[in-house]
């Protein structure tokens, strides 16, 4: 089989980013230009401002990412662009420049859902690593600013589907963290601020009820074994369950925890002291841990940890059920959140103690990249599923 090489462009929400990736096993070059201080003033993305920084990045930052692979527009093998979900004005910048490129040079074009981008993440790193061998069925949480879905995920012939068995009602996770962190005067984006502050409270502290979700049959649902099939399985899928509306679904739901907090707020009257920390903060040039502690008190700090704890047990608690309940043999853990210590630690431990494996993304490819969109796109580079010039920005486009 050739190598092929794919430039990967994504410009979903706020990063400008560009790969080179080879035959999907291969990062050969990674090149992301991050908003975040564009948007920190506004504590959480502008669309508009979103835009209009991708126009301004985009040529750079392919540029760049052709370089430093030692590529040229006119020796890679397939342009593939993020189409969905996402912000539209953001997604048309990436797709209109892909698509530029494809036209004048005559390349292959291949359209990608930036969530399938997110799984792929993973599967690009196992390979390199060197493991081929992805047991299946595959259970794939995708988690970050946007999302909080579970998929199956399954190999058909050269190509991938996904059968969704779960998402948020509401708020994502990411979404949470980010709230929590700007109703504490934390800045954004708020993941990895409450990562790293967490671990100086006390996790115990603050109690959180568990999220409460109406569903049909929840209860018995979760107990149910839905397949009982050859782990070993290639295709991985669950074919002997043909009406997938009878199937348990796992979802997830994270406004209550953020009003709870702004509860907590208010009965502690710590409104005064946020907004002391908020000016404090917004004056303070690239802010360090020490700079937050400095200005986080134990009740603020232990509220933090309890909050991040709530989230972990609900995110690991809901994973594994929907793991039980489908008989996985991998989890994969994807998208931004995944980056977070706490939540990477308590998946190891349990999925140790459940006896499968769990895959995460290095930290780089958690968060938003293209290595992870050129590595999706291989699969259909090898069935010649490319796009026509003529597709568009989908901002809810689904996985399936
Ligand atoms: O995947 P991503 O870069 O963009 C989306 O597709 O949304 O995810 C960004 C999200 C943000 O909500 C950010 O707060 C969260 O991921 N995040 C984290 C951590 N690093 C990033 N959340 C928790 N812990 C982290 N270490
Ligand atoms: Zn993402």
């Amino acid at each position: 089989m050739p190598d092929a090489y794919i430039l990967g462009i994504e410009s979903s929400c706020d990063e400008t980013a560009a790969a080179v990736v080879r035959s999907g096993e291969e990062l050969i070059s990674n090149v992301v230009a991050s908003q975040i201080a564009l948007h920190q003033a506004y504590g959480g993305v502008v669309p508009e401002l979103a835009s209009r920084e991708h126009l301004r990045a985009i040529v750079p930052v392919v540029r760049q990412a052709l370089a430093e692979a030692k590529q040229t527009y006119q020796s890679v093998d397939a342009i593939a662009v993020t189409q969905g979900p996402g912000l539209a004005g953001a997604l048309l910048v990436g797709i209109s420049y892909a698509k530029a490129i494809a036209f004048a040079l005559d390349k292959p074009l291949i359209a990608v859902n930036h969530l399938e981008g997110h799984i792929h993440a993973v599967l690009l790193e196992e390979r390199q690593k060197g493991n081929h061998e992805v047991q299946f069925p595959v259970l794939a949480l995708v988690v970050s600013g946007g999302h909080t879905h579970l998929y199956l995920a399954a190999q058909k012939g050269q190509g991938w589907t996904y059968e969704n068995i779960g998402h948020t009602r509401d708020d994502a996770a990411g979404e949470a963290f980010d709230k929590v962190a700007k109703l504490l005067g934390l800045g954004y984006p708020g993941g990895p601020i409450i990562d790293r502050l967490a671990a100086h409270g006390d996790p115990m502290a603050v109690k959180f009820p568990p999220a409460q979700i109406k569903h049909r049959d929840r209860r018995e649902q979760e107990t149910v074994k839905v397949r009982s099939g050859d782990k070993n399985d290639k295709q991985g899928s669950n074919d002997q369950h043909e009406n997938e509306e009878d199937r348990p679904r796992f979802d997830f739901s994270y406004s209550g925890i953020k009003t709870a907090v702004l509860r907590y707020i208010d009965v502690h009257e710590m409104k005064d002291s946020i907004e002391k920390r908020r000016e404090v903060m917004a004056k303070t040039q690239k802010p360090k841990l020490e700079d937050f502690l400095a200005k986080c008190d134990k009740r603020t700090l232990d509220l933090v940890a309890s909050f991040q704890r709530a989230m972990v047990e609900d995110l690991v608690g809901k994973t594994l059920a929907a793991a039980r309940a489908y008989d996985v043999a991998t989890l994969f853990v994807t998208g931004g959140v995944a980056a977070n210590n706490e939540l990477r630690k308590t998946f190891e431990q349990r999925t140790a103690q459940e006896g499968f494996p769990v895959y995460f993304p290095s930290r780089p490819l958690s968060t938003d990249n293209a290595a992870m969109i050129a590595a999706a796109a291989y699969p259909r580079f090898m069935a010649k599923d490319f796009a026509a010039m003529d597709f568009s920005a989908e901002a809810s486009l689904a996985l399936r």
